[in-house]
């Protein structure tokens, strides 16, 4: 088979699952990835014969989509902030939105910050990103599970990356002897009732554990991660959470009944109001 009629079996075979220009950038991503081939490939080259090798990863990395698996699981990565990330079930997978609150932190970043907390840090994407930027933080990870801070480590280690990541369950967390100048978390935030909307191979494939709260309590890390920053943060220091846009006016509240009174909203990319910043 040759490049373009793999491509064209590629538009085919998923048609049900992706728009065609989706799928088109898949294929480019998945040659980038199995073969480091220019994204142009196709164009350039349409009638390259494929090897069987070639052939074959294609063809498995096909069987895989059309069973609703994410790109970014069946090839094992995810790209974010330019890092290349190890991702994999029981990891969520990082999304564009949250290199926004990195950029955001990053522009606003002021000399009085040593150590920085990334709360909920699954893959570790966020934490990572910004020890990349400023090698002199101290930036610490925490997570209640297991098979995230296991890649969360494993990326840190690959990507040459000072980074500690500690297990941790944000809702009991007792200990309030540590100290930080910076918190940023982009914790749970779905609501069950928001599942109707969502893709199949969100539902199915990702760790619900990273992804819903409670319909009745939406906001119980945020409530916890605040409490938490009233006595672990620095005078002058500052939470910035990704969030809920359903849920901004109502953390807004929380935080100020809970002792930060001054809250910056951001909007992401789509125009949504997705991100808080919490300062005293
Ligand atoms: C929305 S994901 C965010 C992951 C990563 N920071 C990112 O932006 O892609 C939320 C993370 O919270 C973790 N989590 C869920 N419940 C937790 C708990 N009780 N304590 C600590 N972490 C928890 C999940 O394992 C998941 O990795």
């Amino acid at each position: 088979m040759n490049l373009i009629q793999q491509r064209n079996l590629f538009r085919s075979s998923l048609k049900q699952h992706y728009p065609e220009r989706e799928i088109d950038d898949l294929f480019k991503r998945a040659i980038a990835h199995f073969f480091s081939w220019s994204s142009i490939k196709v164009g350039l080259e349409p009638h390259y014969v494929l090897l069987h090798e070639e052939e074959k990863l294609l063809n498995d990395l096909l069987n895989e989509l059309i069973l609703g698996c994410p790109f970014q699981y069946c090839i094992g990565t995810s790209r974010f902030m330019e890092l290349d990330l190890s991702v994999g079930p029981g990891v969520l997978i990082p999304r564009p939105e949250t290199e926004e609150l990195i950029e955001w932190v990053l522009a606003e970043k002021s000399a009085s910050i040593a150590t920085v907390w990334d709360v909920c840090t699954g893959s570790g994407c966020i934490a990572l990103a910004l020890k990349k930027a400023q090698s002199d933080w101290l930036i610490k990870g925490f997570d209640i599970s297991k098979q995230a801070l296991a890649v969360a480590r494993k990326n840190a280690n690959d990507l040459s990356l000072e980074v500690s990541f500690e297990e941790k369950n944000v809702l009991d967390w007792s200990n309030n002897r540590q100290q930080c100048d910076l918190i940023v978390s982009n914790p749970p935030y779905v609501l069950p009732s928001e599942k109707i909307k969502m893709h199949t191979n969100v539902l199915e494939h990702e760790p619900g554990l990273a992804l819903f709260v409670p319909e009745e309590d939406p906001l119980v890390f945020y409530r916890k991660i605040i409490e938490i920053a009233s006595t672990c943060l620095s005078k002058s220091g500052c939470i910035y959470f990704e969030i809920n846009p359903l849920l901004v006016e109502e953390l807004i509240a929380l935080g100020k009944a809970k002792g930060f009174p001054t809250a910056n909203i951001k909007k992401d990319i789509f125009g949504k109001d997705r991100f808080v910043k919490f300062s005293r």
